[in-house]
């Protein structure tokens, strides 16, 4: 039977590592994976889950199960770390998760069993696993109006005059912060109208934290989140921890839900565990464990925010220094939307033949599209090199 199968095509940004890692040119970069790196180009375990995976191993008395909803422990925090004083917490309830994909999943899931004629809009474009999770669990997916290739800016009119025409039975997806793929996020402003939208026309706000803390800071991050909450009965956040914890491969996430009033949001919890136990059944504790006690002990969380503020600091310097050597080159501004972006990514807007120049002939390893991961940039030979090649391939 098996036999009978045609292979699926393979992921492009797997064939670009394997084709980054047979480069043999000492002067390769790699701009293409989507993965925190320090200036030596490496994705190391952060010194607060160090320190929090000893004392996990020195106290962990069972491995026994724990149950659908993961840790508790660890849902009060994500509850704390995404909502802070916005809301009455009563009215939201945590779910841990196998990263934020499986919260993306679980939700979805879970909002196909009580409005399955919705729509879910996502930006254009979005994270390329968006529509396949939710078309995965029965929805049709339509695009509203995001970025626009030619200010590399969000186009906030058009988003927001499109957000305008929809209503109750639409479900909008929308990035928390640091957008994937663009790297263009939504002015507070922008959030401000957003918000008053989604309570005018009664659309359901779903938003996906993939990168808090990434941007300008763990509460500044959440700035678009916190307003929604303040107008909106219903919402649900999926957070993931892979990356502002770097915690990839363990694989910790939550799904919050917040509902009308305490009941409601209790119901939801019971139905997304109904949606988990089908699916993977319970998350993995270790991940959720350790973020649960970094986030409730002071001294590891001290620690754990100086290292995300390094990482942060990190990516905004490379995106200033990026910005400013493209202006010194091309003597345009036209490339400093790479200051104002944040979090990992920015959508260069590169066509094929670019982008193609970029891997050929300067061993460059880029996503189509354009798309940079700007921690990919070890220091400022990298960031040298990388602006002669971009200015040369766009000149
Ligand atoms: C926008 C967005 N959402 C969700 C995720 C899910 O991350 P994970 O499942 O690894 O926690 C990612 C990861 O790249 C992402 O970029």
């Amino acid at each position: 039977m098996f036999e009978q199968l045609s292979a699926v095509p393979g992921d492009p940004i797997l064939q670009l590592i394997e084709m980054y890692r047979q480069d043999t040119n000492p002067q390769k970069i790699d701009v293409g994976v989507g993965v925190f790196k320090n200036a030596e180009g490496e994705t190391p375990v952060m010194r607060a889950v160090s320190i929090a995976e000893q004392q996990l191993h020195d106290t962990q008395a069972t491995k026994a199960y724990v149950g659908i909803a993961g840790d508790a422990d660890f849902n009060a925090a994500m509850r704390a770390l995404v909502f802070a004083d916005s809301v009455d917490y009563a009215r939201v309830q945590a779910l841990q998760t196998p990263g934020g994909s499986g919260a993306l999943r679980v939700c979805a899931e879970m909002l196909y069993e009580v409005m399955p004629d919705s729509t879910v809009w996502m930006s254009d474009p979005t994270w390329g696993n968006h529509r396949p999770i939710f078309e995965a669990a029965g929805f049709t997916v339509k695009h509203y109006p995001y970025f626009d290739p030619a200010t590399r800016m969000v186009d906030e009119a058009r988003m927001l005059a499109a957000l305008n025409e929809l209503g109750q039975g639409d479900i909008v997806l929308l990035h928390g912060c640091c957008h994937n793929p663009t790297g263009s996020d939504l002015s507070f402003a922008a959030w401000d109208r957003v918000a008053e939208i989604a309570s005018q026309r009664g659309f359901l706000p779903f938003i996906d934290l993939a990168y808090q803390g990434f941007g300008d800071g763990l509460d500044a991050d959440l700035y678009g989140i916190r307003q929604l909450a303040k107008h909106v009965d219903d919402m649900i956040v999926t957070s993931s921890c892979s990356k502002n914890f770097g915690l990839y491969r363990d694989r910790v996430g939550c799904a919050l839900v917040l509902a009308k009033n305490a009941a409601a949001a209790t119901v939801v919890k019971g139905r997304l565990a109904i949606a988990a136990r089908v699916s993977y059944s319970m998350p993995p504790d270790h991940g959720g464990a350790i973020v649960g006690m970094i986030l409730n002990d002071a001294t590891l969380r001290e620690q754990w925010e100086d290292e995300l503020t390094e990482m942060r600091n990190r990516i905004l310097s490379l995106r200033q220094q990026l910005a400013d050597r493209m202006r010194d080159i091309t003597g345009t501004p036209k490339w400093d939307f790479i200051a104002r972006h944040r979090g990992m990514f920015s959508l260069l807007s590169l066509d094929k033949s670019q982008t193609d120049k970029l891997i050929h002939d300067y061993s460059i390893y880029i996503v189509n599209g354009g798309r940079i991961n700007i921690a990919g940039l070890r220091d400022e030979a990298q960031i040298n090199r990388f602006a002669d090649a971009l200015a040369e391939v766009t000149k």
